[in-house]
């Protein structure tokens, strides 16, 4: 018989926690529904939101396009509405190529941006923007799906801003992640781009 010493169960038990952590990781990573490529990090997975017309939308809906996801607020003061109007003027330079895209806005702050808020926002750059948004669960999981960042700030007088990452995200047909641009790229390079890809 092999009596364990007392003085190494803790040992043992840190490095049963270690292990189990390690596990809990890589199941986490490996989720569902998530194909990783080599060499390119996994963007994108399954979604269910709401439209701007209060419809419910999955991931599924927009395959056989291809999107640019962009994910922002309504209430940001700059780089959405730069970053908006860039993916307006980007498909105004692509022509008739731009009608296999569907350029996509989901929400960061879906206790402001509710369906009609969205409407009214997104119609001010493209007649063929989507907005998304959802329950604050629906809005985290997309977020880490698409690896962005977005954290709540406060504002004087009580109210908020949101800190979030600002990464538009070109999506192929079969909704995988094919590109990434930013605002400072701007419509002309980005339509060159695109223009080569569709
Ligand atoms: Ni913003």
């Amino acid at each position: 018989m092999i009596r364990t010493p007392e003085a190494l169960i803790p040992y043992i038990l840190l490095i049963a926690m270690v292990l189990g952590g390690l596990a809990w990781n890589l199941g986490d990573q490996t989720g569902a529904g998530q194909v990783f490529t080599s060499g390119e990090a996994s963007i994108g997975g399954p979604f269910t939101l709401t439209d701007q017309n209060g419809a419910t939308r999955t991931d599924k809906d927009f395959h056989g396009r291809w999107t640019l996801v962009y994910f922002g607020y309504t209430r940001c003061p700059d780089v959405c509405p730069l970053t908006l109007e860039m993916i307006g003027d980007t498909l105004t330079r692509l022509g008739p190529k731009a009608n296999k895209i569907t350029p996509v806005f989901i929400t960061v702050d879906p206790a402001r941006d509710t369906p009609p808020v969205l409407k009214q926002y997104v119609a001010a750059f493209g007649k063929s923007f989507v907005g998304l948004t959802g329950t604050q669960q629906q809005i985290d999981r997309v977020a880490k799906e698409y690896r962005v960042y977005a954290k709540k700030h406060p504002l004087p007088g009580g109210d908020y801003g949101m800190d979030h990452s600002s990464e538009i995200y070109l999506m192929d047909p079969n909704g995988n992640f094919a590109m990434d641009y930013n605002t400072e790229d701007g419509p002309d390079k980005v339509a060159a781009d695109l223009a080569k890809r569709l």
